[in-house]
């Protein structure tokens, strides 16, 4: 396992710990938590409570933007994290606390897909600096499934990454190197994702290839 990984420190695990515990508390999400077996209909759209009013996320509990996410990749992470095939790996932190959130019927999932469809998309600011000269050599095989642009190809299944939270680009890029994303048998698009960063062998190679698709324009 490699050592620079940002959510190795303990003192961030609980850090961040008490920051999603005091979202749950306020969007009143633990009664719902702990008492899921006899829930009553429900209000499936608390989601602004930690990916920000507008959707466009909260660095704070490192949840990312979801406003002009892709309703098929939004469709497929709240699947996989209700199937338990991500947000699994006792290190992730972030993705447990997003999991019990992803309790969720077909027609909740349908409905959060067509509101958050609807919201209004601005690009997230940039927050992370790299050598963009060589994160531009480093997305070249990245480009081959996120596209030249970094704005998606739903026909390989992956994401626009231009626009989305810098941060959160770093840390599920750390998370697919160490393992603690892509990694489940049934997770077919994540693994094929974990199979390609090789070329990230470092902290900085990982902040230099997210500077480079800072560079790029998002849609
Ligand atoms: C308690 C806080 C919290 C709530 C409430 C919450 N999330 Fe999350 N969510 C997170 C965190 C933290 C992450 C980052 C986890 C990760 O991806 O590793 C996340 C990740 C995600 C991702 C993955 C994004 C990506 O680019 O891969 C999606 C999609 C998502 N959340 C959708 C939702 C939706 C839809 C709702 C409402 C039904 C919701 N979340 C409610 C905290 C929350
Ligand atoms: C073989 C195709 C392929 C290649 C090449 C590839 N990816 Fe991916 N990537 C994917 C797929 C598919 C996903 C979605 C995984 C999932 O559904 O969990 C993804 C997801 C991601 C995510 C998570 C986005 C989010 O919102 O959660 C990041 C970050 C990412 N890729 C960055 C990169 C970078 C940087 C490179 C180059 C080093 C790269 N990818 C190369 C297919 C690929």
């Amino acid at each position: 396992m490699l050592s620079f990984v940002p959510l190795d420190g303990r003192h961030k695990i609980w850090r961040l710990a008490t920051r999603i515990l005091a979202a749950l508390a306020v969007c009143q999400l633990i009664p719902y938590t702990y008492a899921a077996a006899e829930r009553e209909p429900y209000d499936d759209r608390y989601c602004t409570t930690c990916h920000g009013t507008d959707g466009r996320g909260n660095e704070g509990i490192e949840a990312p933007r979801l406003a002009g996410m892709e309703d098929w990749y939004l469709r497929r992470q709240l699947e996989n994290f209700r199937a338990g095939i991500r947000g699994y790996h006792p290190m992730d932190t972030a993705g447990i606390a997003m999991r019990p959130m992803a309790k969720l019927t077909d027609e909740s999932i349908a409905d959060i897909v067509a509101w958050v469809g609807g919201w209004d998309y601005r690009p997230a600011e940039s927050t992370i600096e790299g050598d963009v000269q060589s994160g531009e050599l480093l997305y070249g095989v990245c480009a081959t499934c996120h596209g030249m642009d970094a704005k998606g190809n739903a026909a390989m299944g992956a994401p626009a990454l231009a626009g989305q939270n810098d941060w959160y680009l770093v840390t599920q890029l750390s998370n697919f190197v160490v393992g603690y994303r892509g990694r489940h048998e049934d997770d077919r698009y994540g693994q094929q994702m974990a199979a390609m960063v090789g070329t990230m062998t470092d902290e900085s190679t990982i902040r230099d290839v997210v500077a480079y698709i800072n560079s790029l324009e998002a849609r």
